[in-house]
């Protein structure tokens, strides 16, 4: 083989190379001029038979044709991969789909309403605690001056673990163990889940309560009215009306209940206040001397006020919502629109 001979295959090899359209294409070309049997590499063993004299220009000429042609095979190789993963992917995407949307997880509504009211009890000073869904006998009833055979328990049934462990019926017996804990002045709030043997359309055996216990000297009942009505105003604003009705609970005296002026009709009647105008939201009190004598204090020196607040009452009026059960039902149509 001449040199012109050789220059004229590698130029050949070259094109079939460089325009090589599918991977076989170019191996077949890599066979023909590259291979064992290739032009390339027969003019190289052809060598031995060439005159001395044109033998080192042959081959150096044949050395650095057959780096360029694998330099540029291996060019072609990589283009035709990527070609060929870029049709792939075309065959399998496509562009005019819509996009795929993101949950976004969220707050469920009783968390968002139960951090609202505590964030409001913040800003007065308090400080939040929290205490056992599983609770004795002795925190839920009997510190609380209701005694085993009390009527007052009749309205509080619950879910009996044995004879002395209860699944708590409200929060209150946080405020035994906060006062229990520390001296006063005391200034507590105590969110939590509470149980009661109850299940219809306004009670589910499972739901939530804040506690509020505030002690200190020189507390008065006026002290309990300022404090629920800003955070009655500041929860559901301050054209909405409240009024205290006396009532009775064990372990304040004297007691009151709290209501708000139904924030669906304003005051007017209608079906969710059952034409009252008027919606109960809170038991409270001055804390009964009674308690003060199971946690040590001196009722003599330390007066106090609680309260015990219904949140999913709260977060049915705040969000309008006038069925309980949808708060547990887990429908995320329902859910997701808070
Ligand atoms: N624990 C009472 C209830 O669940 C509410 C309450 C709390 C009343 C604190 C007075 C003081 O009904």
């Amino acid at each position: 083989m001449t040199l012109e001979e050789l220059l004229a295959s590698a130029r050949e090899a070259l094109d079939h190379i460089t325009t090589a359209g599918t991977e076989e294409n170019l191996e077949q070309a890599r066979v023909k001029y590259l291979g064992r049997k290739g032009l390339i590499t027969q003019a190289l063993r052809s060598l031995g038979s060439l005159p001395v004299e044109v033998r080192p220009q042959f081959g150096q000429e044949a050395n650095r044709l057959k780096k360029l042609l694998e330099q540029h095979l291996e060019a072609a190789q990589e283009r035709l991969k990527k070609a060929a993963l870029a049709a792939e992917a075309v065959a399998v995407l496509d562009v005019t789909l819509p996009g795929r949307q993101q949950d976004v997880g969220r707050l469920h509504p009783i968390t968002q309403i139960t951090r609202e009211i505590c964030d409001i009890f913040i800003r007065m000073g308090f400080q939040v605690v929290e205490g056992p869904e599983v609770e004795t006998d002795y925190y839920n009833f009997e510190a609380l001056n209701i005694p085993k055979d009390h009527p007052a328990r009749d309205m509080q049934d619950t879910f009996y673990i044995s004879d002395n462990i209860v699944l708590r019926t409200h929060t209150s017996p946080m405020q035994v163990r906060v006062m229990e804990q520390q001296q006063p002045p005391v200034r507590i709030i105590a969110p939590g889940k509470t149980f009661r043997r109850d299940s219809d359309l306004t009670h589910t055996p499972m739901f939530h309560q804040v506690e509020g216990l505030l002690v200190d000297k020189d507390i008065s009942f006026a002290d309990l009215k300022g404090v629920l009505t800003l955070f009655v105003h500041e929860m559901f604003g301050p054209a909405v009306g409240l009024r205290f009705r006396p009532s009775f609970f064990p372990f304040t005296e004297p007691s009151a209940e709290v209501d708000i002026q139904c924030v669906i009709c304003r005051g007017s009647g209608c079906r969710v206040c059952s034409q009252t105008g008027w919606l109960e939201i809170l038991g409270s009190g001055m804390v009964d001397p009674e308690v003060f004598r199971f946690v040590n204090y001196d009722p003599e020196v330390y007066v106090g006020f609680a309260f015990g607040l219904g949140i999913e009452r709260i977060a049915m009026l705040k969000f309008g919502i006038d069925d309980l059960r949808l708060f547990f039902d887990n429908d995320l149509r329902f859910l997701k629109q808070f």
